[in-house]
């Protein structure tokens, strides 16, 4: 902030709370001490005003208001430059965190954040490398390891895949046998920590209205769809469409490349909805899911332990 600002912001904010005070105790002046019946006189649509000092619990009330703003103006940043007499927090205290953004002074509420991220990796750090340090196979055996796992869904992958990370619309159910990059352990660690980019291309102007209806009847003849009446569909030009066009990603049989998060066609799991006017729409325009890496957010590993989790959803809980 330029001196001009850091002053401007001070001034304006010491002069609110000076004429405030001011108010409190000027309008003090005069009153008498005791409550009676008198009014003040006027009437406003047969309402009346009794003529009464300040409730000392309101007075005090204000009173405190202000010495708590400047209390707080004192220990916290608020006036302009000011860093507050608070202590900030730098990396330095803590040598082995050097992620932390800053070595700066004065509380911020960054700091706060750094210093209690700090603290919580000194107290967890542990449990998570102990688990990092297992096979993913092994920590999703773990009742402790699933139940930490849970929490970091529910915090950070719910908002997009549901709290019973069931999917939604564009978003994959995480509980099935079906994958779009595959449901081993290490592939899914690899989809948390990387991330992945669903790159379906748009078809309109590759192959036509009529070549998005035929090859949309062709696709979903595949999975035993039935094609709505009274549309014209030829399924032969369908099939020639899609060997030409989409099997080089979705494959020659349609049952999808998982090198390229390429669905299978041929089943009756749909990220894109499955009806006649979806299909034509993802054709259309193409589909780009996008899927956050987590590998600088979470770090390896928490990541490890969510692949676990993960993993654990897929498998059938009854046989060990
Ligand atoms: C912003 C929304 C969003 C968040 C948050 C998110 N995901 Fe995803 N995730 C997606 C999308 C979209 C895809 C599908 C990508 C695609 O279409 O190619 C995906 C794909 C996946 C896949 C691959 C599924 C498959 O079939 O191969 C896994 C596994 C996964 N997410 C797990 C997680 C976990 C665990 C978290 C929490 C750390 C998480 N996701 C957080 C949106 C999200
Ligand atoms: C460059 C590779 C590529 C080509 C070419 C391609 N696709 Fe795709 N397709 C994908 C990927 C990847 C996805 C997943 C997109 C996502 O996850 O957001 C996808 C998604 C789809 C979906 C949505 C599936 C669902 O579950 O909702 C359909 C339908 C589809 N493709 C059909 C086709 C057809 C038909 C063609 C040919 C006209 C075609 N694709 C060409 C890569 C491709």
């Amino acid at each position: 902030m330029t001196t001009f600002w850091s002053w401007y912001v001070t001034i304006l904010s010491l002069g609110t709370i000076f004429a405030l005070t001011w108010l409190i105790f000027g309008t003090r002046k005069g009153q008498r001490e005791e409550t009676t019946e008198e009014t003040v006189g006027h009437s406003f649509d047969g309402i009346e005003e009794f003529d009464n000092p300040l409730p000392k619990w309101w007075f005090m009330l204000f009173i405190g208001t202000i010495i708590f703003a400047l209390g707080y103006l004192v220990l916290y940043p608020g006036l302009g430059n000011w860093k507050g007499l608070l202590p900030g927090y730098s990396y330095l205290d803590n040598k082995e965190q050097t992620t932390f953004s800053t070595g700066s002074s004065g509380w911020t509420g960054v700091h706060q954040w750094e210093k209690e991220m700090a603290k919580a990796d000194v107290q967890y750090g542990p449990i998570f490398a102990k688990y990092a340090a297992m096979p993913i196979e092994q920590v999703a055996q773990d009742e402790q390891a699933l139940k930490m796992g849970g929490r970091l869904f529910a915090s950070n992958c719910s908002v997009c895949h549901g709290s019973d990370a069931k999917g939604a619309y564009g978003f994959p159910n995480l509980t099935d046998n079906d994958w779009l990059y595959g449901g081993d352990p290490e592939t899914i660690k690899t989809t948390l920590l990387k991330g992945r980019q669903g790159m379906m291309p748009a078809q309109l102007g590759v192959i036509g209205e009529d070549g998005i209806r035929h090859v949309a009847g062709y696709i979903r003849s595949l999975s035993g769809l039935k094609n709505p009446e009274g549309i014209k569909v030829d399924l032969a030009a369908g099939q020639n469409i899609f060997a030409a066009n989409c099997a080089v990603c979705h494959g020659a049989d349609a049952k999808g490349q998982q090198a390229m998060g390429a669905p299978n066609l041929t089943d009756k799991v749909w990220l894109y909805g499955s009806s006649f006017a979806q299909i034509q729409q993802t054709l259309r325009h193409g589909r780009n899911g996008k899927m956050p890496a987590q590998e600088d957010f979470l770090g390896n590993d928490k990541v490890h332990l969510l692949a676990a989790y993960v993993y654990s959803l897929s498998q059938d809980k009854t046989e060990k």
